[in-house]
């Protein structure tokens, strides 16, 4: 048995924030964010937008590229770090929005690398004989914990959500090896500190912006270009393939300088890459399937193309999936 991505889907806010307005609210410039980040825009969300109207939106597309009824699904998991609230768990917003009856759904967090996760999970749960559909979604409405006073982060992220259906097949086409890991010591390089246990929503917290995403990015930064050619080889390793062999190359989408020092590494020229963060800029847990959804839409990711799937994120965490595209 093999876990095959048999649907994609996503969502965009329509709203752009390009960097010019972003010169206007912060002491910054369009030329720092670029050539720093490679960003120039990203998609804000209205007001009444919430992950799960998000996270709605890319499950409808993907479950109808997948011609799958909802009811079929046996599971869905949302990968956020931007729930709707804390509980109940998105996936049960999603769930019940898509007439989803008969899947179980929770959500997972893992930073940025919540959809690998999510993909490493579906997989295993996919082994067994109960589960033959699994809805994953990577969703993310990180405008509203941003603070836009704050040059450091709001520069860098924005909202969309993509998600994927899995299903069985027994072909040559699916996921062929997935890594997942963390390393919880660089745990303080990334938090939005407040409204949780350790740091209860009050006055205060409010006050001191404790309710906004801190992250300290040169730390975030050197993790990451580390990890991200470490995993790559691990994922390639365990499932007998090089680097040379990869047919489309899809990291987190973070910040250009990381994806540009992983394609040299690994020497993956720039036709093989698929980069949306000029674009979308970090929409965390969203990055990867929106890059799959819009590059099948396109017509850059086609029925046995070797698709290696990387990340890192908030824990930190990182993971890695090495997928033949295509199904049954
Ligand atoms: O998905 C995981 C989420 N996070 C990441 O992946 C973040 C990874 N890290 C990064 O992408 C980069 O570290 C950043 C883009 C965040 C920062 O780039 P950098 O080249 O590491 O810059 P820096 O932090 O070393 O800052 C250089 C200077 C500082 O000024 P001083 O102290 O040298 O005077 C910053 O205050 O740039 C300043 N700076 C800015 N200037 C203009 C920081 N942000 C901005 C800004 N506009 N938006």
């Amino acid at each position: 048995m093999r876990a095959q991505i048999i649907g994609v889907g996503h969502a965009l806010p329509e709203r752009r924030l390009t960097n010019q307005e972003l010169e206007q609210m912060v002491d910054t410039s369009d030329q720092w964010i670029v050539e720093r980040s490679g960003i120039r825009e990203r998609r804000i969300a209205d007001p009444p937008t919430k992950c799960s109207d998000l996270a709605y939106q890319a499950a409808a597309m993907a479950l109808q590229r997948a011609g799958i009824a909802a009811r079929q699904l046996d599971l869905i998991i949302v990968a956020t770090a931007t729930p709707d609230m804390s509980f109940p768990s998105t996936a049960c917003i999603v769930q019940d929005r898509l007439g989803a009856s008969n899947a179980a759904a929770f959500d997972l967090e893992a930073g940025c690398t919540g959809f690998i996760y999510g993909l490493d999970v579906a997989h295993k749960y996919l082994l067994s004989e109960d589960y033959n559909y699994i809805l994953i979604i990577g969703a993310e409405v990180l405008s509203r914990i941003l603070n836009y006073e704050d040059r450091n982060t709001c520069v860098l992220f924005g909202d969309g959500a993509g998600a994927a259906v899995l299903g069985k097949g027994h072909d040559g086409y699916g996921l062929l090896s997935s890594v997942i890991g963390a390393d919880g010591s660089g745990a303080r390089f990334l938090t939005l500190p407040a409204g949780g246990t350790a740091m209860p929503a009050s006055l205060e917290t409010v006050q001191n912006g404790l309710h906004f995403v801190q992250m300290n990015g040169n730390e975030v930064f050197r993790f990451a270009s580390r990890i991200l050619p470490e995993i790559s080889s691990k994922v390639l390793q365990k499932a007998g393939y090089t680097y040379s062999d990869i047919d489309i190359f899809v990291p987190h989408q973070a910040n250009i300088r990381i994806i540009k020092t992983a394609m040299k590494r690994m020497n993956i020229p720039a036709e093989k890459t698929l980069i949306n963060l000029d674009k979308y800029g970090n929409i965390s847990a969203a990055c990867i399937p929106v890059a799959l959804s819009q590059a099948e839409e396109e017509g850059r990711l086609k029925a046995g193309d070797l698709a290696l799937l990387v990340a890192f994120g908030a824990g930190l965490t990182y993971g890695g999936v090495l997928l033949r595209w295509g199904r049954d």
